[in-house]
């Protein structure tokens, strides 16, 4: 039931994988002992098994009370705050979840961009909707959840005015600071925590993921189990039991080759909000100290026809980890045709989860041939169990592969200096001196 990772298109030998497995367990260490740099940020790690079960309920409770009162689920929250649910979301309950018939809310994503376009459309479409709103950060300070959470919470106060806005308003943040708490506090709204050990990007295993995930119809209890069992096989030390180790290994001995792209590809189009996902877990955590392997995502077999010439034949700096789901896939079969104008007869009884496998394997086979090295992470299927065992085990593979790397993966001191620039080009007080030098 969990991932397995395949090598065999790494071109990696057996011997120079166990060489890694050594500097490997160190790092990996460093992060279940909680002893490496950025340590205060990993009450993540053994969460999945001690995480609240009181508020685990009250997010359930909650779901089922907006399912009842709202046609749409407003999820406002940046990076850490809103990439795990959408990934989630979308993983689970398929590229058209708004416009699939169901008993579940719309749900949208805000306060992910400043766009007056993107959020003046979606006010547009909600407008005569039954609405709940979550907003979500753990700062509770972040410009683009704020500004948008203003704008929000104006519409629904001259919507339903403030005591009934108050009971349809949700807050995640932290437990004791922060100036959403404050706010959610006198207003009333019900609250959840983001405990002070967890960074965004390694939220989606708390009420940050779980509320939306639930709202949504996704059975939470199956993914923390999910998680859980990730904690228990990805906590061993052990390469040829832990398949991190084989992930991590993969990922830095390409680096240390020069090959410094790492290619995220999938098969399934439900995927490409996992791979963002997975985007910023990755470069938010690793990239630092002018190091760190760039994370990309493609979407096959769509991008074969936009990137698969680069990936063929450009330059030799990538590497490519393609996530494989194994079977249970919806079936539908290529019908016969009498005529067989387009030739395709040959397919007739084919179903189009195995030519898309065939796809699978006839690039890897394409790439590798071309110099990328790949590797295969495999999971049996894609529900709610599996999906947190694999956000689990990218957690971990993340955390190790930037002790590994030597940076602390769990700070993000790179994301401030546009934060500086912007609240100074806009006047906010305590910017005038770098008002000043932007300007000059
Ligand atoms: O991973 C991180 O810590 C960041 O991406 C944050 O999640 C993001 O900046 C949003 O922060 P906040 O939840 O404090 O609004």
């Amino acid at each position: 039931m969990s991932v397995s990772v395949d090598l065999k298109g790494s071109g990696i030998s057996f011997k120079l994988l166990k060489e890694f497995e050594v500097e490997i367990k160190k790092a990996h260490q460093k992060l279940f002992d909680k002893t490496g740099e950025g340590s205060d940020f990993l009450g993540w790690v053994d969460w999945p098994i001690r995480y609240d079960k009181q508020e685990f309920e009250r997010i359930i409770s909650a779901s089922e009370k907006i399912r009842q009162k709202s046609q749409v689920f407003l999820v406002v929250g940046i990076g850490g705050s809103y990439l795990g649910s959408k990934a989630a979301l979308e993983a689970i309950k398929g590229n058209f979840h708004n416009q699939m018939n169901k008993d579940t809310p719309d749900i949208f994503f805000v306060g992910n961009n400043i766009s007056s376009r993107y959020l003046k459309d979606i006010l547009e479409i909600i407008k005569d909707k039954e609405i709940c709103v979550n907003v979500i950060s753990k700062s509770g300070t972040t410009t683009e959840p704020a500004v948008a959470f203003r704008i929000i919470k104006k519409m629904m106060e001259e919507k339903y005015g403030r005591e009934e806005s108050a009971r349809r308003i949700f807050a995640t943040t932290d437990k004791s600071k922060g100036a959403l708490l404050e706010l959610a506090k006198k207003e009333n709204y019900e609250t959840f925590v983001i405990g002070d050990d967890i960074g965004g990007r390694f939220s989606v295993i708390t009420p940050v993921g779980l509320l939306p995930m639930s709202v949504a119809g996704i059975d939470i209890r199956e993914f923390m189990h999910g998680a859980a069992s990730g904690y228990e096989k990805y906590k061993t030390p052990n390469i040829d039991i832990n398949p991190c180790f084989k992930y991590v290994a993969f990922r830095n001995i390409m680096y240390s080759k020069g090959k410094k792209i790492e290619i995220l590809a999938n098969y399934e189009p439900s995927l490409s909000n996992f791979s963002e996902w997975w985007k910023q877990l990755f470069g938010e955590s690793e990239g630092k100290d002018h190091k760190g392997i760039y994370p990309s995502s493609v979407n096959f077999t769509s991008d074969l026809h936009s990137m698969g010439q680069y990936i063929q034949d450009g330059e030799r700096h990538i590497f490519e980890t393609v996530i494989r789901i194994a079977g249970h896939n919806p079936e539908i079969i290529m019908p016969e045709d009498e005529n067989n104008l387009d030739g395709l007869n040959y397919l007739s009884g084919k179903s189009l989860a195995d030519i898309n496998e065939k796809a699978l394997e006839g690039t890897f086979l394409a790439h590798v041939e071309g110099g990328v090295p790949n590797c295969i992470i495999s999971v049996e299927t894609l529900d709610s169990y599996t999906l947190g065992n694999l956000m689990y085990f990218f957690m971990v593979s993340c955390g190790t592969s930037g002790y590994l790397l030597g940076v602390n993966p769990f700070n993000q001191p790179g994301v401030e200096t546009y934060k500086e620039n912007m609240f100074a080009l806009l006047g906010k007080p305590g910017y005038e001196e770098l008002q000043k030098k932007l300007l000059s």
